[in-house]
């Protein structure tokens, strides 16, 4: 096995919005390092701070409400500290993104080569041709047919699949070592999702980038990630090997979310879940662990004060203890699991 190369470190980095007069946390506390030439997955459910962590990472999030304290190392450079002219010079150029609705990401009003070209323009020295024969060639190498004819459209002249391909080429422009790509798939029908995953996975092997890839899917997971950390309420409860994960999985929640996917018809009668879902930011507990209120039968006693990550197998992390003794409600009296 080769060894990873972090590209990416994120250390105890917090994430708060203002809602009213009070930060709430939305990331708490989460360490995580994208190696390159890997796709880290993150998965959880809805509201649980999946889209928050990539915002922060590329530290566009909304401005005047938020407050983000930690360390995200690119090149030994903490981001979080950045200045907006320098975050300027590292979109793109060095972490590019891709996000969920490609139709709100992209400019209405310009044409799309333009806007692939514009980080050309902005990072590189290329002139002006040679900048217009890297669009078309980009274009074409994520699938676009008619390169020159579409590098003319606006944005609503394209199917969804289009506009997310669209996407990829302006996010791969300038070659980026670390892609952040947030539910780059999720509006799309099986076949275009798959065709782009697989593009994007071909681009990877061309660059050794990172790629944070942000997925409800855990179909997707499976099929294209190196590592996952699953993500609760704003914390990461566990990180393992894809194949650690799905055969081993430790958290109560990660079971749980594994055990949502139903493997056949009979199994939607009987799917062993944890009930209740992630709570909004201002009803989450401030204090202690946030997972605990979906667990309420493990004793008081059980939980640790401050849950903190062990590694239970090379590689592979849970949070704190309760994994030990955890039983589905339905299991109780049942089989030891
Ligand atoms: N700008 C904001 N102001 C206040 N709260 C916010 C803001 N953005 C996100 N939140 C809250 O932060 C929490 C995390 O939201 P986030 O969008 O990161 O979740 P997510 O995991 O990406 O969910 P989804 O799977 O639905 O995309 C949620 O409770 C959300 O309501
Ligand atoms: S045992 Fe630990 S991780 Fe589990 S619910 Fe309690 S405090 Fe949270
Ligand atoms: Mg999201």
């Amino acid at each position: 096995m080769t060894t990873a190369k972090p590209l990416l470190t994120i250390n105890h980095l917090f994430t708060s919005f203002r809602i009213k007069d009070t930060y709430y946390d939305a990331i708490d506390d989460v360490n995580l390092t994208v190696n390159e030439n890997e796709v880290l997955a993150i998965v959880g459910e809805s509201g649980c701070g999946k889209s928050t962590l990539a915002t922060s990472i590329v530290g566009l999030h909304p401005e005047g409400n938020t407050k983000v304290i930690g360390e995200i190392l690119y090149q030994n450079e903490n981001l979080v500290n950045y200045s907006e002219a320098k975050l300027n010079k590292i979109r793109g150029n060095d972490i590019g993104f891709i996000f969920q609705d490609p139709l709100s990401a992209l400019n209405p009003l310009m044409r799309i080569g333009d806007q692939i070209e514009e980080g050309l323009v902005f990072h590189t020295k290329l002139e002006k041709e040679e900048r217009k024969e890297r669009v078309h060639n980009l274009l074409d190498q994520v699938g676009i047919i008619n390169p020159e004819r579409v590098a003319r459209q606006f944005p609503h002249q394209l199917s969804g699949g289009m506009r997310q391909r669209v996407m990829i080429a302006i996010a791969i422009a300038c070659k980026p070592r670390v892609i952040i790509a947030d539910e780059p798939t999720t509006a799309l029908d099986v076949t275009i999702q798959a065709q782009i995953l697989d593009l994007l996975l071909e681009l990877q092997q061309e660059t050794n980038a990172g790629i944070l890839l942000i997925t409800h899917d855990l179909g997707v997971v499976a099929e294209v990630a190196t590592r996952v950390a699953v993500m609760y309420a704003g914390q990461v409860v566990e990180v393992a090997t894809v194949e650690e994960l799905f055969s081993n999985p430790k958290h109560p929640y990660t079971r749980s979310l594994l055990n949502s996917i139903p493997q056949t018809e009979r199994d939607h009668d009987r799917l062993q879940v944890i009930k209740g879902m992630v709570p909004t930011l201002t009803k989450m507990p401030r204090v202690g662990c946030r997972f605990a209120a979906r667990i309420p039968w493990i004793q008081a006693e059980e939980h640790e004060a401050e849950p903190q990550m062990h590694e239970v197998a090379p590689g592979h992390f849970v949070r704190c203890t309760c994994w030990q003794n955890f039983h589905f409600e339905e299991e109780k009296g049942g089989f030891e699991l």
